[in-house]
C-alpha cells in the first residue's frame, strides 16, 4: 500500500477547520483507494507567532526535506500581525525554499454550483492556470532612496540563482521606493515546459501566455519571447499571447476562449482571484505549489478570513480540492476524480450548501457529506 508522510500545517483563522475536513475526506478517499497518509502537524502561522516570536525555522524546512511526500497547508494571516511578516516568513518562504515553481490553479465551475456569469455553465468556464510562482515582482528586492546618495545591497537566493545587486541611486527626489521584478532564462524555461508537457498530456490544443509587455517590456517581452521559443517545440500546440488586461476582459466575457494558460508571478495573483471569482467564489478556489521534481505544497487559495474562525461557516471545498490536487500529483488520478465527483455529486444531490452560495451547512458537515459521497460511490 502506497504510505505518504505529510506536513500539515493547519494555519490561521478558518485554516484549521478547513483543513480537518480535507483531512477527513483524504483519508475517507485513502481507505477507498488503497492509500496511507500519515499527518505530522505543525503550529506555525501568525498566530503561533504571536505567542512564541517563531515564524517558520529553517531547521524545519531542512527536515521536510528529508522525509516529506507533500505539504498541506490551511491558511496564514491575522490582523494584528503584519502581512509581510507572516506570508514572507512562513507561505512564500517554503514556495521559495522548495523551489515550488508551478503554481496550478484550475478555474473550474462545478456541477452544482451557480454561475456567476450570466449564459455561462461548467462547460464554458473550465481551465487551467499555471502562475509562475518564483520570480518577477515576488522575489522581494527592493528598497527606499532618500534625496542624495543611496547605496542599496540586494541579495536574492533562489535554487537555480543566486544574485547580487550593488544599486548606487542619486535621486533629487524626496524619497523613492521601489521594487525590482526579475525574470531569468531558467526560470521562464521550466515553468512553460512544464506548461506545454502538462497542456499535451491532458490532450489539450491551445496554450494561452498573459504579460503586460506593453507596459512593462523588458521582463514581460523576455518572458514572452521564451514563450514563444519553448513553444516552438510543441507544433501540435496552439500559442496564443495577450495582455494581462485583455484577460481580465476575457475571463467574464468568454471564459470558453481559455484551456491552459500560463502566467507571470504577479498577474497570476490577479487574474486567479478573478478565476476564483467566475467559478462560485473563493470557497472554490484549491491550489497546488508545485515543484515536479521535489516537494509541492496544496493549499486553498483563500486566506485566513479572521472574522469567520470558529464559526464553521467557512467553505471548506477549496482546501479539500487542494487535497485532490495532492493526491494527483502523488499519482493518484483516481483518487482525486473521486473526490471532485463526490464533491459535485453532494452539491448536485444531497441538501448540504455551503453558506457562500446561499446554503446553511456547516463547514463539518461539507466535509461528511463528501467523505459519505466517497465512500458510497465505490
Ligand atoms: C495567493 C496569496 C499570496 C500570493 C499572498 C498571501 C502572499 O494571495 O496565494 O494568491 O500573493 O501569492
Ligand atoms: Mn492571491
Amino acid at each position: 500500500m502506497p504510505r505518504y508522510k505529510i506536513v500539515l500545517i493547519p494555519g490561521d483563522g478558518i485554516g484549521p477547520e478547513v483543513i480537518s475536513e480535507g483531512v477527513k475526506v483524504l483519508e475517507a478517499t485513502g481507505e477507498v483507494f488503497g492509500i496511507e497518509l500519515e499527518w505530522e502537524t505543525y503550529p506555525y502561522g501568525a498566530e503561533y507567532y504571536l505567542k512564541t516570536g517563531v515564524l517558520l525555522p529553517d531547521e524545519d524546512l531542512k527536515e521536510w526535506e528529508k522525509w516529506a511526500d507533500a505539504i498541506y497547508l490551511g491558511a496564514i494571516g491575522h490582523p494584528e500581525v503584519n502581512d509581510t511578516i507572516s506570508l514572507h516568513g512562513i507561505l512564500l518562504k517554503i514556495r521559495f525554499y522548495f523551489d515550488q515553481y508551478v503554481n496550478l490553479r484550475p478555474v473550474k465551475l462545478l456541477n452544482g454550483v451557480p454561475s456567476p456569469l450570466a449564459n455561462k455553465g461548467s462547460n464554458e468556464i473550465d481551465f487551467l492556470v499555471i502562475r509562475e510562482n518564483t520570480e518577477e515582482f515576488y522575489v522581494g528586492l527592493g528598497g527606499h532612496a532618500k534625496k542624495g546618495k543611496n547605496s542599496i545591497k540586494l541579495d536574492l537566493w533562489r535554487r537555480i540563482y543566486e544574485l547580487k545587486f550593488d544599486l548606487d541611486i542619486e535621486s533629487d527626489a524626496d524619497e523613492i521606493a521601489f521594487q525590482l521584478g526579475l525574470v531569468s532564462k531558467e526560470g521562464c524555461e521550466r515553468v512553460f515546459k512544464y506548461t506545454f508537457d502538462l497542456a499535451k498530456e491532458l490532450g489539450k490544443k491551445k496554450v494561452t501566455s498573459v504579460d503586460k509587455m506593453n507596459a512593462m517590456g523588458y521582463i514581460y517581452g523576455y518572458w514572452r519571447s521564451k514563450f514563444l521559443e519553448i513553444g516552438e517545440k510543441y507544433p501540435e500546440i496552439q500559442k496564443e499571447y495577450i495582455l494581462a488586461d485583455a484577460a481580465a476582459m476575457w475571463f467574464v466575457r468568454k471564459p470558453e476562449n481559455f484551456e491552459v494558460m500560463v502566467t507571470p508571478n504577479f498577474i497570476g495573483d490577479v487574474l486567479t482571484d478573478l478565476g476564483a471569482a467566475i467559478s462560485g467564489g473563493m470557497g472554490f478556489a484549491p491550489g497546488a505549489n508545485i515543484n515536479p521534481s521535489g516537494i509541492s505544497m496544496f493549499e486553498p487559495i483563500h486566506g485566513s478570513a479572521p472574522k469567520y474562525k470558529g464559526k464553521n461557516v467557512a467553505n471548506p471545498i477549496a482546501a479539500i480540492w487542494s487535497g485532490a490536487l495532492m493526491l494527483r500529483e502523488l499519482g493518484h488520478q483516481e483518487a482525486h476524480d473521486a473526490i471532485i465527483k463526490a464533491i459535485e455529486d453532494v452539491l448536485v444531490k444531497d441538501k448540504v450548501r455551503p453558506i457562500d452560495i446561499g446554503g446553511s451547512s456547516k463547514t463539518y458537515e461539507i466535509g461528511d457529506a463528501i467523505a459519505r459521497r466517497i465512500k458510497e460511490n465505490f
